[in-house]
């Protein structure tokens, strides 16, 4: 099949060559030139393990063409991915400019029979109304959500917990299935609205849980419990799971911060008010602060130096969008205290709130506190021993993500603290 992804950013550039490595031609247009200069390079701009050798795989082999210029599109295209992004406007609303833009540049070049596939999070009821609106062109609009996650959007894409096809007729449904044939998954069939309520409660539902282990492990600090066998003890009952228990400094990135201020404002417009989706949000942010207090209460008051060891908002991915990290950090600098920062991922930061360091050692060299703030495994494998630090005594280490060997930790520093854990005896 002819295929064209409009938009190679996380989204796009993953089922572009997602796609081209099922077997399909795949035409991916993006109108930032610098971004196209780089990917003929095989150099994607973002880091997502598992996509630099699929892109010069598919790159060389011509399977994967890349442009900006939408006239490509006349040339014998079936099917058109929407992967642009949608960010929050101020009002908690999705802006559709980069939605409503590729569709304007792509129709008149689209044949007749073409189906746009929109894999961008839209506001629900966003694809019946462009349905509508398309239906004189001769265009038809699906709703495929993706479910990547970064940092596994590669193996997502190859092993999707499902793939969820909203469409007006079960006919429509089908051809757009047939493009993902070969990858085994279930398959649900849905109309327009239903498979866009899907993305957002499923992201929503998913922030949700996360706030609400992220307060469990705040008790469990403040009572003597351990939050981690706390969350074992309930990852046995299948109704609970064992996946997102893991209490951190907070939930972010480009989804669920976005997501799930959309579906709440998008709710009040149906007159629902979704006041566990808000609840959520408001518990994440009263949940970086609490973060941050625990911290400095320990610490002291400023001026003191503190290293941040992680920026991005999850480990796997270079991230840095709505990342918890960067906003306690910031907080923190903003307190007054000097904040030295180390992230595998992160050489440059714009703030200048933020001091970066080429590694742990620097990072950590004669600091007051650290502050583990990313998941990434080489901060487990750090011996503690080898830090540079006067008095270990004196330096608070609190480790948001349990990820450091606590035993070693806390031999070097009597003030080694971990979520989840008693701040009085750790
Ligand atoms: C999320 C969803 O997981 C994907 O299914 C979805 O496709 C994607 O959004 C999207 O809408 O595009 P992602 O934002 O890449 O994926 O990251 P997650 O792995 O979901 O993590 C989100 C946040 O939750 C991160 O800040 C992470 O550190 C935090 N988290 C996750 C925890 O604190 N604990 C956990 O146990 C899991």
């Amino acid at each position: 099949m002819k295929i064209a992804v409009i938009g190679l950013g996380y989204v796009g550039l993953t089922t572009a060559l997602g796609i081209a490595e099922l077997g399909h031609k795949v035409l991916g247009i993006e109108t930032d030139l610098g971004k196209i200069s780089d990917l003929l390079l095989s150099r994607p701009h973002i880091y997502e393990p598992g996509l630099t050798e699929l892109l010069s795989k598919h790159v060389n082999n011509e399977n994967f063409l890349i442009t900006d210029d939408y006239r490509e599109l006349s040339n014998g295209i079936e099917f058109v991915f929407i992967c642009v992004p949608t960010p929050t406007s101020e009002n908690g609303s999705a802006d559709l400019t980069y939605i409503d833009q590729a569709i304007a540049a792509s129709k008149q070049h689209l044949k007749k029979e073409s189906v746009l596939i929109m894999k961008s999070t839209v506001p629900i009821g966003t694809c019946t109304k462009l349905a509508s609106n398309l239906k004189n062109d001769g265009l038809s609009v699906v709703s495929n959500p993706e479910f990547l996650a970064e940092g596994t959007a590669v193996p997502d894409f190859f092993n999707p917990s499902r793939i969820v096809v909203g469409a007006e007729t079960e006919e429509l449904a089908k051809r757009v299935l047939a493009i993902f044939e070969s990858i085994v998954a279930p398959n649900l069939i849905c109309d327009l609205t239903s498979a866009e309520t899907i993305k957002h409660a499923s992201n929503s539902f998913l922030a949700l849980k996360l706030s609400f282990v992220n307060e469990v492990a705040s008790l469990c600090e403040e009572t003597g419990a351990n939050a981690e066998m706390v969350f074992h003890g309930m990852s046995f009952d299948d109704r609970i799971g064992d996946k997102f228990l893991k209490p951190g400094p907070g939930w972010g990135g480009s989804c669920f911060p976005k997501d799930t201020k959309e579906l709440a404002f998008a709710a009040k417009l149906y007159g629902i008010e979704m006041k566990t989706v808000e609840a959520a949000i408001t518990s994440n942010l009263a949940h970086m602060n609490r973060i941050k207090n625990s911290f400095t209460s320990q610490l002291g008051a400023a001026p003191k130096k503190i290293a941040v060891l992680g920026l991005t908002f999850k480990a796997g991915t270079n991230d840095l969008r709505e990342s918890p990290a960067i906003a306690i950090a910031e907080s923190l600098a903003d307190n007054g205290y000097r904040v030295v920062a180390y992230d595998p991922m992160v050489s440059k930061f714009t703030s200048d709130k933020i001091e970066i360091q080429d590694s742990i050692l620097q990072a950590c060299n004669d600091v007051d506190g650290i502050l583990v703030l990313t998941e990434w495994m080489e901060f487990s494998e750090i011996d503690p021993n080898l830090l540079d630090i006067g008095n270990p005594e004196k330096v608070v280490v609190f480790d948001t993500r349990n990820i450091l060997n606590s035993s070693i930790w806390s031999q070097r520093f009597p003030r080694f603290f971990r979520i989840g854990r008693s701040w009085q005896n750790a």
